[in-house]
């Protein structure tokens, strides 16, 4: 397929990307043997066998315990290492990565630890390939508002090396609004926010999340579909959506590829971008992402081009490099 080659090779951005589930099994095996820990697993095959999810939770559950094995700066340095050779295989030319520290701190692992090993891979593959890239550290929303401060005082000494803040973890009954005061006091700490939205939960939260947390971008998004007045707002004000297409057939948002809203969404203008989420865990990267799209829907080139440059432009690069880019 033609239109699959040009996705492939034209110059992309990845804006929504969770280093903790880019883990492959074989990663996490070693990572497990490496300090002398077992996995609730038999070998990687078993492992992979249970990515078999049914919702975002069931998803979660693994998520969080394939974390377990990141403990020390060489295992992030690792993770991600891994990822940024599919990014670079993929023609990303811009990579914005989510972290969620409080994973990680809960358990011990120390700050530092976690963002230096993450920043060490990102700064070698920019010197090696080019990559350019920002780090958004996210809060758990399934944990409490009070919790997320926390974070942040502890992130406080970091601040230089985060560009941006962002909420994931299970949506249901953890609404954008509960996050309010965190936001407002990371808005003037000067970093841009995002937040997931509209991934298993109502358009309203869409709407709580660009009106009381005043996101820059939408994080999944999909369920904005249900909303006529919401989808034309999105447009309007061209608010970037990052969707995940496999992601979203993989947890059951969609019964399968073609049932997918992006088509829907391009048509209606709205300023939506194709991303892996947690490619480890969801069957693919970048352009695996592109090619079950063009395959189930039929994207066309221009769509397909259009899709790439709103992830350039909808990307946090200083205007040099977003014009270089596009
Ligand atoms: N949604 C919510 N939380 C997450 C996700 C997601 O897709 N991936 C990792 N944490
Ligand atoms: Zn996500």
């Amino acid at each position: 397929n033609p239109v699959a080659t040009l996705a492939c090779l034209l110059p992309k951005a990845e804006l929504h990307l969770h280093i903790e589930g880019t883990l492959e099994p074989e990663l996490a095996f070693r990572l497990a043997q490496r300090h002398g820990v077992t996995l609730p697993w038999p070998d990687v095959e078993a492992l992979r066998a249970a990515y078999n999810f049914s919702d975002l939770q069931s998803f979660l559950d693994l998520y969080y315990a394939g974390a377990n094995v990141l403990r020390t700066e060489a295992d992030f340095y690792d993770l991600t290492r891994a990822y940024l050779e599919h990014a670079h295989a993929d023609n990303l030319r811009h990579v914005e990565i989510f972290f969620d520290p409080q994973t990680h701190t809960e358990r011990g692992v120390a700050f530092e630890d976690v963002l230096g090993g993450i920043r060490r891979a990102l700064l070698e593959a920019e010197r090696e390939w080019g990559i350019s890239f920002r780090v958004i550290m996210s809060f758990l929303r399934h944990l409490s508002e009070a919790d997320a401060l926390a974070t942040l005082d502890e992130a406080r000494p970091y601040l230089h090396r985060i560009d941006g803040i962002g909420l994931d973890s299970s949506e249901m009954g953890h609404p954008p609004s509960k996050f309010a005061r965190v936001f407002a006091e990371c808005r003037e700490l000067g970093l841009p926010v995002v937040a997931h939205a509209g991934e298993e939960g109502p358009p309203e939260y869409i709407e709580e999340a660009l009106d009381i947390l005043r996101v820059k971008r939408i994080d999944h998004g999909v369920r904005a579909l249900e909303s006529d007045a919401l989808m034309t707002r999105l447009a309007n004000e061209q608010i970037p959506l990052t969707v995940c297409p496999l992601s979203n057939v993989k947890l059951k948002v969609y019964d399968d590829m073609t049932a997918h809203g992006l088509r829907k969404m391009l048509a209606r203008d709205i300023k939506v971008t194709i991303n892996s989420d947690d490619p480890a865990y969801f069957g693919g990267y970048v352009n695996d992402n592109f090619i079950a799209c063009i395959d189930a829907l039929d994207l066309t080139a221009d769509e397909v081009i259009k899709l790439a440059r709103n992830s350039i432009e909808a990307s946090w690069l200083d205007n040099a490099r977003r014009d270089a880019l596009l």
